[in-house]
């Protein structure tokens, strides 16, 4: 979003109770919601302890010297002292180059970083609990083997995994690893990700993206309990206890969104939304050309 519709959409959505804000170094958004976070906060309208703020390091920061650095610019950015949860981005690295956060090389390629090793970064995650600029860590778009690794030598497991999940890509085998691991989820594109088409387009890209908010069985389920199709699919995986953080610049949207908790979906309900999983990813990264030979790209078949 622009700058200007950001700031008042992060006000609109502070107004309507939202408490949790996800952001990312690499959105570039993080200055608009300090601004508005500083407004709440230097008023008294809420504390800073009121707020779940989570931000994430960028690919070009993935080695553990380059931690500290983009953590301090995150909460620089976001005139915090500290952010409730750090997410590893992206479990690929890119080369660390000043002021381009998605490098690309003359022939067009992504500049890869391709040294990533995910056990040394995330002794510099855990430093940054150590160092109080972070209450907690975690990651975001790993796959199991890369989760499991951080595992094994990790003194803070990570507490939290980000991933894209929607009623088309419901992700039931590693939600079900993280569950038994104490990871919680948070599912990104919780809607489906129904404006992509239109940003993808700025940059002369088109692509095809499934209509999950309009599928006939979410749009049943939906009249039933008087409710629309985004009120249903973030009710259901709410229910299944994934944290959902979808995304709206629109007032109307943003209230609907969190409109859920006065309706419960039933066993039937749950049944049949749990049916619609059918593995569509919408995000693989391909945006960025040549990211599949990066020994880390996490989807591969
Ligand atoms: P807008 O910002 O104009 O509301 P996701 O979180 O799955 O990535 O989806 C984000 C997209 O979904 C945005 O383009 C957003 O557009 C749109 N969106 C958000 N809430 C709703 C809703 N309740 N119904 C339809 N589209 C929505």
């Amino acid at each position: 979003a622009k700058d200007e519709e950001l700031e008042q959409a992060v006000e609109a959505a502070l107004e309507a109770g939202y408490r949790h804000i996800d952001t990312a170094h690499v959105y570039e958004n993080e200055k608009v919601i300090g601004k508005v976070l500083n407004r709440w906060f230097s008023s008294g309208k809420l504390n800073r302890q009121d707020i779940f703020l989570v931000t994430k390091l960028p690919p070009g920061g993935n080695r553990a010297e380059s931690v500290q650095k983009y953590i301090k610019r995150s909460l620089e950015f976001l005139q915090v002292d500290y952010v409730d949860l750090y997410l590893v981005h992206v479990p690929f690295g890119f080369k660390d180059i000043e002021g381009d956060l998605h490098p690309v090389t003359p022939e067009g390629f992504i500049n890869m970083d391709t040294s990533t090793d995910h056990v040394t970064l995330w002794k510099a995650m855990e430093a940054q609990v150590d160092a109080g600029l972070t209450k907690a860590i975690g990651i975001s778009n790993f796959n199991k083997s890369q989760i499991q690794r951080i595992l094994q030598n990790a003194r803070i497991p990570p507490c939290n995994l980000q991933i894209e999940l929607h009623a088309y890509l419901q992700q039931k085998d590693l939600v079900e690893f993280c569950k038994k691991n104490k990871i919680v989820v948070t599912a990104y594109s919780p809607l489906g990700s129904p404006g992509l088409a239109k940003f993808m387009a700025q940059f002369g890209k088109k692509i095809d993206l499934p209509d999950v908010l309009n599928n006939p069985v979410v749009q049943a389920i939906a009249a039933k309990h008087n409710k629309n199709g985004a009120q249903i699919v973030l009710r259901h995986a709410v229910q299944k206890k994934i944290v959902v953080i979808p995304k709206s610049t629109n007032p109307q949207r943003l209230r609907q969104n969190i409109d859920i908790f006065d309706f419960e979906l039933d066993d039937e309900d749950m049944n049949q939304l749990n049916g619609l999983d059918q593995g569509i990813r919408i995000l693989d990264f391909s945006a960025f050309k040549g990211i599949k030979d990066h020994p880390e790209y996490p989807f591969k078949e």
